[in-house]
Formats: C-alpha cells, sequence, structure tokens
C-alpha cells in the first residue's frame, strides 16, 4: 500500500474508516494511520471522527496535491515534487535517460535554471507552475511539433476553465490581450524514425507577480484572485491526456491563434521573414505570406505587427 493509494480514498468531508481500508489492502490499521500521518507531515488536514478519517483540506500544490485532484484514468503515473529544483525539464530527461516510462511529471515550486526557448533562460520564482511531463509518444519525428501544440491547447482549455479568454502566438506561448502567461519547452530523444522520449515543460506563470513593464502577465493577475495550483495542474495534465489521442489538435489550436491573420515578422535561427501568417501546416511549421512567395517556417521567434 502506498500514501497516494490513502489519498485516493479521502474524498473531501466523507469519512473512510480505517479497518475497512486495512483489510481492502490486506495491512494493519497501523499501517494505514502511518500513510494518514505522512498526508499530514505534507500539509493535509486530517481528522479523526468516530466513523474514520476525514479529509478537511488539501494543499494549494505539491505532487501529492495534483494527485489528489486527477482521476485515476489519466495517463499520468506520478508527480515528483521538487521545493527547488535546477530545471524540470533536465530532471524528466535524466529520468527517461534512466529509463523511466511514460506519464511521470516532475513539478517545482521554484526553478534556479529554469529554460526558456533557443536557450534563453525561464524565469521560476515561487509561485508559479513549473512542470515537465515525460511522454514515450509512438508517432514518427517530423509529427513531434504536434505535442508542442497539444501543450498549448492544453493550458488554454484549462484557462478557459477558470474564466479567461487566453489566445495562442505561434508557436506555442498562452497570451492574455498580448501579455504572455506560459511557455512551453519541448526536448526530445529522437533518430530518424522514432522517438525515445519527448519531456513536455509547461511553465504557467500562476500566482506570481509580473513586472508591469514587461508584456508578461499571470493567472492571479488576469482573475484578481489567487488560484489552487495543483487544480489548475491536473486540469492541464487531463486535457493534455485527452489531446494526445485526439486528431483535433491542429483544429483547437488554429481556433485560439493570435498570429493567423496577422503581418509578422520572425526571426529564425538563419534569417528574418516577414508577411502575413496565413497558417499552419501538419507539422505546425508557419506559413507566410512574404513579397517573394509564400515561405514555410519551422521555428523562430515571432512578434505580431499589426
Ligand atoms: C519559453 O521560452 O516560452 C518556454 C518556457 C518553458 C518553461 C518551462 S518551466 C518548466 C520546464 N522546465 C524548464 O526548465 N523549462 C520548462
Amino acid at each position: 500500500m502506498e500514501t497516494r493509494e490513502v489519498l485516493k480514498h479521502l474524498k473531501k468531508h466523507e469519512a473512510v474508516s480505517g479497518s475497512e481500508l486495512a483489510d481492502t489492502y490486506g495491512v494493519s490499521r497501523n499501517a494505514v494511520w502511518k500513510h494518514v500521518e505522512a498526508l499530514r507531515d505534507r500539509g493535509f488536514e486530517i481528522e479523526s471522527t468516530p466513523d474514520g478519517y476525514t479529509l478537511e483540506s488539501v494543499p494549494e500544490y505539491g505532487g501529492l496535491p495534483v494527485l489528489y485532484h486527477l482521476e485515476s484514468s489519466c495517463f499520468v503515473d506520478d508527480v515528483i515534487y521538487h521545493a527547488e529544483v535546477g530545471s524540470t525539464n533536465a530532471v524528466a530527461e535524466e529520468l527517461a535517460r534512466d529509463g523511466a516510462g511514460e506519464g511521470i511529471v516532475v513539478l517545482a515550486e521554484h526553478q534556479s535554471g529554469g529554460k526558456g526557448r533557443r536557450g534563453r533562460r525561464w524565469e521560476s520564482p515561487g509561485g508559479g507552475i513549473w512542470m515537465s511531463v515525460l511522454l514515450r509518444p509512438h508517432i514518427p519525428p517530423r509529427k513531434a511539433s504536434i505535442i508542442t501544440l497539444a501543450g498549448s491547447v492544453a493550458v488554454a482549455r484549462a484557462l478557459e476553465r477558470l474564466g479567461l479568454e487566453p489566445q495562442i502566438k505561434w508557436p506555442n506561448d498562452v497570451t492574455i490581450n498580448g501579455r504572455k502567461l506560459c511557455g512551453i519547452l519541448v526536448e526530445m530523444q529522437a533518430d530518424a524514425e522514432s522517438i525515445d522520449y519527448a519531456v513536455v515543460g509547461i511553465g504557467v506563470n500562476a500566482n506570481t507577480k509580473p513586472d508591469i513593464d514587461v508584456p508578461v502577465t499571470s493567472v492571479s493577475n488576469e482573475l484578481g484572485r489567487e488560484i489552487n495550483r495543483a487544480s489548475l495542474t491536473a486540469s492541464i495534465l487531463t486535457g493534455l491526456d485527452e489531446l494526445l489521442d485526439s486528431d483535433r489538435v491542429m483544429e483547437l489550436w488554429r481556433e485560439r491563434s493570435s498570429t493567423l491573420g496577422r503581418e509578422v515578422r520572425v526571426e529564425t535561427p538563419n534569417d528574418v521573414v516577414s508577411g502575413e501568417a496565413v497558417g499552419v501546416d501538419s507539422s505546425g511549421a508557419l506559413r507566410i505570406h512574404t513579397e517573394n512567395g509564400e515561405r514555410l517556417v519551422a521555428a523562430g521567434d515571432c512578434k505580431h505587427l499589426r
């Protein structure tokens, strides 16, 4: 029996009998009590009543709190939480190289070396959601960008469930009124035919306080109240689970795109492409109408001009 199994039985304000749990798992009541104590140590408020244990409150963030909010059918196998870490992507990649299976999530309160796209640094103060999801997708590497797009759609839809109206700026920034509140960095190990692993790194400015002089915002800033990060994390993961099996990712991405139809200037690793963004192809590359005909841009920094 594991602590998370006890947690799965504890739904808020419903008494769970220690002896029934002990019988179900074939362990002693003392063993159940030890798991309850472990949960209390991690900040769960659990009362002992004559009818059994009752869960009074769940911590706002952490590995077990995220598991509490997830349906057991979700692909997430475990959530490994760090109060402080260099980069959750780096930790997840190390786990992948050591043979960890799909569905491991690495979550942090604070990253000291958060990685952004194109080798940039990603500020990761306390209050955010910094997580990396390990996938072992059975798709050809040329279709891998669908994973990135699924990440941004999953975040956008989770924010919509909170009443916000986010948009997605190509390739995968989630924004509100042009201010960024989430970035996604997918790191992969693949050969020509198959993907060994993909680590989907998702950084959400959840309860952070953004500087007013940069085009960045946070969920709490937009809602005017702090949110429960464990619940939002679970909502994103549930959405990702759904999307990874769906053929509607591109359509859902297009519906939320703030880039399509705009005049853009994209700095690619080799040059700068300017024109009207007219579409994305099946690999997620941006189609741009330029003065010299159409260009397909696979990666780069995109600025909306008009
Ligand atoms: C971007 O530049 O927009 C992508 C930012 C991705 C940040 C996330 S935070 C969790 C994960 N760990 C990292 O080091 N980076 C990603």
